[in-house]
């Protein structure tokens, strides 16, 4: 097989799975044809490399105490993105593309998203990317520093509909505060989901911690969706909210952590169609006595669906998968 036309270990199967296909087939076949990756139709953004130009971007185990040392990591100083409950990955992939000047740490409570997400940026040869498993909320406590990133970025927080879950609901006060914490001075604050009821207890809680601006039009950067779960949202026709906080300034941490103590908790309740595609992806793992929700109508995404990632399962052993 012509060395230059391998797409680097993904094999025919895995090929039509992903919807990876060259970007021009009528090249003369000794150019390196760019592969792109697409999930329900967008593009995926960043090329699949060569397998000797792959990165190992996946972090197996974080250390048992932190803070996490940036420059040790990512073996220089720039602006560090956070992108927490970050799911298969899609955002901090295009971050990293699009901003090879900034350096990017993800993470997720599900192995297998951040399996597939660290396998994408392996295959993109990203060096300003790194994935983990954990919460949000011991990463930021235990593993992140005082003002030491730039941007943090939640996108659809889980929305634990089912009311004896609320309690797992990731944006209570508390959070916001250690958001608020370990954001520099100046950074910024990216929240987006498709549930109207956490939108509105989000609006409520963030002025206290960010100068809070909701947008009502997509963002200008990767505008066709900047996760997975705002393109699925999106193919079924919910409203997605967006909302962008600066912190403020003015908000000492004993100030910060006495308005956590006094806000309300995210116990809302919700119901609607939003929260039968919450259903249908899993929502938060198997729920004894649940039965899916009716399908609703709009385009199917074109791999698989549910808060696993779209695409070929990553191989075991050696393989796209090592290197996590
Ligand atoms: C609705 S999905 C959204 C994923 C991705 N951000 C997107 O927009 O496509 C919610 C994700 O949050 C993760 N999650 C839920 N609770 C979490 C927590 N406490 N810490 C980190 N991730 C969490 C889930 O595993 C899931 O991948």
């Amino acid at each position: 097989m012509n060395r230059l036309l391998s797409l680097g270990g993904v094999n025919q199967a895995e090929k039509d799975t992903l919807g990876c296909k060259p970007v021009s087939p009528r090249q003369p076949s000794r150019i390196r044809v760019p592969m792109i990756e697409y999930e329900f139709g967008v593009p995926i953004p960043g090329e699949v490399l060569p397998e000797e130009q792959w990165a190992k971007t996946g972090i197996k185990r974080l250390p048992e105490s932190g803070p996490l040392n940036w420059l040790e990591i990512f073996g220089r100083e720039a602006p560090v993105v956070l992108d927490l409950g970050c799911g298969n990955g899609r955002f901090t992939l295009a971050s990293a593309v699009a901003h090879p000047e900034w350096d990017h740490f993800a993470i997720d409570l599900l192995p297998v998203v951040i399996r597939y997400a660290t396998r994408r940026a392996n295959q993109r040869g990203l060096s300003n990317v790194r994935f983990a498993v954990k919460d949000a909320q011991t990463f930021l406590t235990t593993y992140v520093a005082t003002e030491s990133v730039s941007q943090v970025h939640i996108y659809h927080p889980q929305p634990f509909h089912d009311h004896q879950r609320a309690h797992m609901r990731l944006m209570t006060p508390a959070f916001l505060a250690d958001v608020h914490r370990v954001l520099q001075p100046g950074g910024h604050l990216f929240l987006q989901t498709d549930n109207p009821d956490y939108w509105a207890y989000i609006r409520d809680v963030m002025p206290v911690f960010f100068a809070f601006e909701a947008r009502h039009t997509p963002w200008p950067e990767l505008s066709e969706g900047r996760s997975r779960r705002e393109l699925l949202g999106r193919a079924r026709g919910l409203t997605i909210y967006r909302g962008e906080g600066v912190r403020r300034e003015n908000l000492s941490r004993d100030d910060a952590m006495a308005e956590a103590e006094r806000l309300p908790l995210p116990t809302f309740r919700t119901r609607g169609p939003w929260n039968e595609l919450d259903a249908e992806e899993g929502e938060g793992g198997p729920q004894p006595g649940r039965r899916p929700g009716p399908r609703l109508p709009g385009p199917r995404p074109a791999g698989p669906g549910g808060f696993r990632p779209s695409g070929p399962r990553p191989r075991r052993g050696p393989g796209p998968g090592r290197g996590t």
